[in-house]
């Protein structure tokens, strides 16, 4: 059902159309956000707008919401309510909302009325439809849009990318998993997957472009091509790494269910794919990950993990991790340290539990305390740190090659980057490094980041691009 709303300002408005035309579009969320924000950026320039830098001086502000936990939702409204002094100043200041928490009809015609300052309010699903609503708006209407249907992959929208060195691609849509704390399914509709060819191409496309290193982006990309015919994410790595050129490909997000022998094989073997998975394990209790809907044990988890480093002794793993989750015992979070002890994260996301209005884990009994939430998370943090300085430290004395994404001048000219397995390195350099590949030997730790210094060659392992 599509919700469309147009509400008429008065015609004196209408006529001050903004000369500058410069838009600012703020993004908050995940990398399907940044994705969305950067087609959302095409959009408004194929229309005559161009790009600010900040919002102060824009005729277009957007925000790209995110609805995942409740924080997200505070600071999307906070944001906004901030505005409303700058649109009393400046009438013609055109000020949209979209994204995940809009895909919600009650949030956003919540935001829509208590808001009237806002002048487009749409959900994921319309994005395609932005220059009309901003038309709309300088025209002097008001728009509230909301599509509860999926629509069709539409491949060929323009963007303009804000990764320096490196571009996302998308390779499927929505998520079909329903973990029962999850928002996302609701707000991003069933998983649909890009044909094969299209993700390929746009591959092509971004090397002729200069980009060299690419991220393949789904809520599970290992459930791709689940909905079409002879696709997988394995034939999908091994048909995007022999697009010449590409010298790193990197994917998120990876749902232990469906990651496939067949992956692990493409990866280890297939020279650009970086030796890197992000794998949420959520939770080590078997009897949470069950109430959670997650469809795998600890047990599992930890088999995949030693698959992974049988296959690749140089991967690294990066984690997400729930505490205080419906019901979730002291013992239950034993279980959580005791598995992040075993496994050795790189590096983890921990959140306290939010509950999402329209989510199964929403209305269970047994919710824990917010203390409690507070009390586990910090143990899971110091845990963690420990985790990752041990990861760290384990780097000192070896080579690898860093792929140069910025460099800060302001003290000492330090430049950093990333090894192929996702480590971040940072190490004495001037900005023509930028974009390049350079081999450093990490000398020492520093708090949390490994510094290094350039090298000859890169010693390190199976790391060879
Ligand atoms: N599709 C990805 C990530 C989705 S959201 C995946 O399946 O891994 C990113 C992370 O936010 C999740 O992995 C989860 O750890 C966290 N998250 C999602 N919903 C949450 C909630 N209601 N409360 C706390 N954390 C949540
Ligand atoms: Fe949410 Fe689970 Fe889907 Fe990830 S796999 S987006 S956590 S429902
Ligand atoms: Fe947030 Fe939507 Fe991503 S809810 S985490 S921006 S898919």
């Amino acid at each position: 059902m599509e919700c469309t709303n147009m509400e008429q300002k008065s015609p004196f408005l209408s006529k001050m159309i903004n000369a500058a035309r410069v838009y600012y579009i703020e993004t908050f969320g995940c990398q399907m956000n940044v994705r969305d924000s950067e087609t959302a950026a095409g959009l408004l320039e194929t229309v005559g707008f161009s790009r600010g830098t900040d919002k102060e001086s824009a005729a277009l502000i957007l925000f790209n919401t995110c609805c995942v936990r409740d924080h997200a939702e505070k600071r999307v409204f906070g944001n906004i309510g901030a505005l409303k002094e700058r649109k009393d100043e400046n009438p013609n200041l055109i000020i949209g909302v979209f994204g995940c928490m809009m895909q919600q009809q009650e949030v956003a015609e919540k935001l829509y009325k208590r808001f009237p300052f806002v002048d487009i309010v749409f959900g994921t699903n319309l994005l395609s439809r932005l220059p009309a609503f901003v038309e709309s708006a300088e025209a002097g209407s008001r728009t509230l849009a909301v599509d509860e249907n999926n629509i069709q992959i539409e491949d060929d929208l323009p963007s303009i990318r804000t990764g320096k060195i490196n571009a996302f691609v998308n390779i499927n849509y929505g998520c079909d998993n329903f973990c029962t704390y999850c928002i996302v399914p609701f707000v991003r509709g069933r998983e649909r997957s890009r044909e094969m060819q299209a993700v390929v191409d746009e591959a092509k496309k971004l090397v002729a472009e200069g980009y060299t290193e690419l991220t393949l982006l789904g809520q599970n990309v290992n459930s791709y091509g689940k909905d079409l015919i002879n696709a997988s994410f394995a034939s999908l790595l091994t048909e995007v790494s022999k697009v010449e050129g590409l010298k790193r490909i990197r994917f998120m997000t990876s749902h232990p269910k469906d990651l496939s022998d067949e992956m692990i094989a493409a990866m280890a073997s297939l020279p650009n794919v970086c030796h890197h998975v992000h794998l949420p394990m959520q939770s080590g209790s078997n009897e949470i990950l069950s109430r959670m809907n997650r469809k795998y044990t600890r047990e599992r988890y930890l088999e995949i993990v030693q698959k992974l480093q049988a296959a690749m002794p140089d991967v690294e793993l990066t984690t997400d991790i729930i505490v205080g989750f419906p019901g979730e015992t002291e013992e239950d979070f034993l279980q959580t340290l005791d598995l992040v002890e075993q496994v050795g994260f790189a590096s983890a996301f921990t959140f306290k539990y939010s509950p999402r209005k329209g989510t199964s884990a929403a209305t269970m009994e047994e919710q824990v305390t917010d203390i409690t939430k507070r009390e586990r998370l910090q143990r899971l943090n110091a845990l963690q740190e420990r985790k990752s300085r041990e990861n760290n430290e384990k780097y000192v004395g070896l080579a690898g090659i860093v792929h140069v994404e910025d460099c800060n001048t302001k003290n000492e000219p330090v430049c950093y980057g990333k090894f192929s397995n996702f480590k971040m390195v940072y190490f004495t350099g001037t900005p023509e490094l930028i974009g390049q590949y350079v081999p450093v030997t990490v000398t020492n730790v520093r708090k949390n980041s490994l510094y290094g210094k350039t090298a000859e060659s890169s010693k390190y392992k199976t790391d060879t691009n």
